[in-house]
């Protein structure tokens, strides 16, 4: 294999890598979203709580500051969550409801 070859499939490679760590950030998220966000989102709007994301007059309006809000709740709650923990539920967030 030539250089050009090699270069090639280490590409290949590493974007199978990145799309397989997006997924499971997805799935961390959403795990991380269920065992400490859900309740009180659900007495706030009710059924599974989804309608705050969901809703027409929603705060959050773009990909970023979802990132900001996930950040002040955790923040603000003294959940604990490291940055990685922090995107992980921004991107299950963004996956499930708000999709930019
Ligand atoms: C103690 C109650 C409570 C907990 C726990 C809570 N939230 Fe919230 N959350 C709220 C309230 C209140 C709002 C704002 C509702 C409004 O503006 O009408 C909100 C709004 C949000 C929004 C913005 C929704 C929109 O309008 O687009 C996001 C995103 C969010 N919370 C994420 C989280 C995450 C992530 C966690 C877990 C770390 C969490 N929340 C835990 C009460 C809570």
């Amino acid at each position: 294999m030539n250089h050009f070859g090699k270069a090639v499939s280490i590409l290949a490679v590493s974007a199978a890598f990145s799309l397989s760590a997006q997924a499971s950030d997805v799935q961390r998220g959403e795990q991380l979203h269920q065992d400490n966000c859900i309740s009180c989102h659900v007495s706030i709007a009710g059924g599974d709580g989804s309608g705050l994301y969901t809703r027409a007059d929603r705060q959050v309006g773009a990909y970023d500051s979802l990132v900001t809000q996930v950040n002040r709740c955790n923040v603000n709650l003294d959940v604990g969550w490291f940055d990685d923990e922090v995107e992980a539920v921004a991107a299950f967030l963004n996956d499930r409801y708000y999709k930019f």
